[in-house]
């Protein structure tokens, strides 16, 4: 291999441009020649690809977002294209394909989340040399113990919760804080514990609000006039209507931010008789600059995905576990997902020092 290119594909999260950086270097450095693609497979499809220099990722370690621009809707394999005026979707993945031989690209890293593996394992088995690097602020991605972008997201979250707390104290209210996480309670679980929340609720454990009631009204009685409650995006109740988060369109579920958050501080109100607010983080959690943590960690896994491609060993994602950097066959892992179990040990830890999960 003598050129390889890089993508990053579905929603950003705060290191993708470490990544990016560590691929063209550590690339480079080693002798091959990088090029960017841009806006995830859509620019592949599309042919919008640059060839990157040392020089094009330079500055870029701290920022957020991604050089190269991405878009979490466009699939090769069902893409929409213009006929006779209709918007038709067709299957391009050939033309994405030609797209790189013409530049004469014999590999390609892609950094995504879900759809992405899915899509980069597709294009594997056409006989495409294809190397991932997981990116979720969520950490559902399973093979791995962290995904780059979730201690940054984890870190804003756990702000908020102790700008939440001087001025819950204040007026004796409760704040609910909704985060991110649409299946995987994660986000809410570590920033919960680092925040010092009251109640902790993820899509994992189907809560009962009675519960979260009784926990509210328990910290009253010992004098704490004040709660905070961490909300996933996609929790909801045990029972009782299918979620407060989720919405169907057509046959597609989706999460509304804002809703699981919003629609609990009212019931919060109603049921306990305490005033409460809802604070909706959202996209702020996966704007802005990496931690260390997440440009460390990004780092790792742009040497790593060009220490696959040097060793052929293609076909493969690069994880964590247990502190070193190793290799997961995308096959293994695409399409699955890494929750929160029963057993998990924070949940343990936070049920240990009275964090009510809803159950
Ligand atoms: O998967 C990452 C994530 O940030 C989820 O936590 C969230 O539900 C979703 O992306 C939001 O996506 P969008 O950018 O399309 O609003």
């Amino acid at each position: 291999v003598k050129t390889i290119a890089v993508l990053t594909g579905g929603g950003d999260a705060p290191g993708l441009n470490a990544v990016i950086r560590a691929v063209v270097r550590s690339a480079l450095g080693r002798g091959l020649a990088v090029w960017g693609i841009r806006n995830g497979f859509g620019g592949m499809v599309e042919n919008q690809m640059c060839e990157l220099t040392d020089v094009s990722v330079a500055g870029i370690l701290p920022r957020g977002g991604t050089m190269l621009g991405t878009t979490n809707r466009d699939n090769p394999f069902n893409y929409p294209v213009s006929r006779n005026g209709q918007v038709v979707y067709e299957n391009m993945s050939g033309q994405a394909l030609a797209n790189l031989r013409q530049a004469d690209i014999q590999a390609l890293v892609v950094i995504g989340g879900d759809g992405t593996l899915k899509i980069g394992a597709e294009f594997y088995q056409l006989g495409l040399p294809v190397v991932a690097v997981p990116k979720t602020i969520d950490n559902d991605i399973p093979g791995t113990e962290r995904t780059f972008g979730f201690d940054t997201a984890v870190g804003v979250a756990a702000e908020a919760l102790d700008r939440l707390h001087t001025t819950a104290e204040s007026h004796h209210r409760v704040m609910v804080l909704e985060v991110m996480g649409r299946y995987a309670g994660w986000i809410a679980l570590h920033a919960g514990m680092a925040g010092g929340a009251d109640c902790v609720l993820i899509p994992e454990i189907p809560f009962n609000l009675d519960s979260v009631i009784a926990k509210i009204k328990e910290r009253q009685e010992r004098g704490r006039q004040f709660s905070l409650v961490v909300i996933a995006e996609g929790a909801y109740p045990r029972g009782g209507e299918i979620s407060v988060g989720r919405i169907v369109e057509g046959s597609q579920e989706k999460i509304r931010l804002g809703g699981a958050g919003e629609k609990l501080a009212r019931e919060i109100e109603r049921l306990a008789g305490i005033e409460s607010r809802c604070t909706v983080l959202g996209h702020v959690q996966r704007g802005g600059t990496p931690t260390a943590f997440d440009r460390v960690l990004s780092t790792r896994y742009g040497v790593a995905a060009v220490d696959c491609v040097l060793a052929g060993a293609f076909g493969n994602m690069v994880a964590l576990q247990k502190n070193r950097i190793i290799r997961v066959p995308i096959a293994d892992i695409a399409g699955k997902a890494h929750n929160v179990t029963a057993d998990d040990e924070l949940l343990r830890a936070g049920r240990a020092i009275g964090i009510c999960f809803g159950d």
